[in-house]
């Protein structure tokens, strides 16, 4: 399996499924899987179009999204590059930053999929590090070779999981 390199691509899978790269976040079948993710959390939105206008505007946000044969939502994950940078050292890692799979295809190893084809893009970009913070799924991660970074801290608070990519 291979992510699609840019623009609104799409791979479609022998099984059915398709996998989107998206850049364009307002595009309604990203904006439908994403209000499900925030629905599950219970997060209200008061303005969709804005949250979406906003994450384009990020630039290199990018998400893949995967759906069924039927078209249904499987689930998307969000990612973009972000570096670290101080007087002495650089270093851009991968940043996960929204992971969703439906409840109802959970355990089926979409989640994992989704994850490593993230972690090869970084790979394939030369980003080395995968990053991300998490405060429901610590051990889906553990589990896939990500270990808590104590001494990092992150703006929303939750544990902050790194993962050395080869
Ligand atoms: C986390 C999530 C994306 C995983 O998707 P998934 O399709 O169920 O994952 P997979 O089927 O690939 O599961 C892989 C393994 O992780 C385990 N796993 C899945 N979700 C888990 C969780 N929340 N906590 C612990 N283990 C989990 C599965 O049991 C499976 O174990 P196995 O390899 O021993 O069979 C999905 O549970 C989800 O969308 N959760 C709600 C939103 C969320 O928490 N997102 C992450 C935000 S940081």
């Amino acid at each position: 399996m291979t992510l699609p390199e840019s623009g609104n691509s799409t791979v479609h899978y022998a099984t059915g499924h398709t996998d989107r790269l998206i850049t364009d976040f307002t595009e309604p079948i990203f904006a439908a899987a994403f209000q499900c993710y925030f629905a599950e959390l219970g997060i209200e939105v008061p303005d969709w179009g804005r949250l979406f206008r906003q994450m384009n505007d990020e630039g290199s946000n990018t998400a893949l999204l995967r759906t069924a044969a039927d078209g249904r939502d499987i689930g998307f994950i969000q990612f973009q590059p972000i570096e670290f940078t101080s007087w002495f050292f650089r270093e851009t890692c991968g940043f996960i930053r929204e992971f969703w799979v439906a409840e109802d295809v959970r355990g089926g190893g979409h989640g994992a999929a989704l994850l490593g084809l993230a972690e090869a893009h970084f790979a394939r970009q030369g980003i080395h590090t995968s990053i991300l913070t998490t405060d429901t799924a610590p051990d889906f991660y553990r589990k896939r070779g990500y270990i808590q970074a104590p001494g990092c801290e992150a703006r929303n608070g939750d544990a902050v999981f790194v993962k050395r990519l080869d």
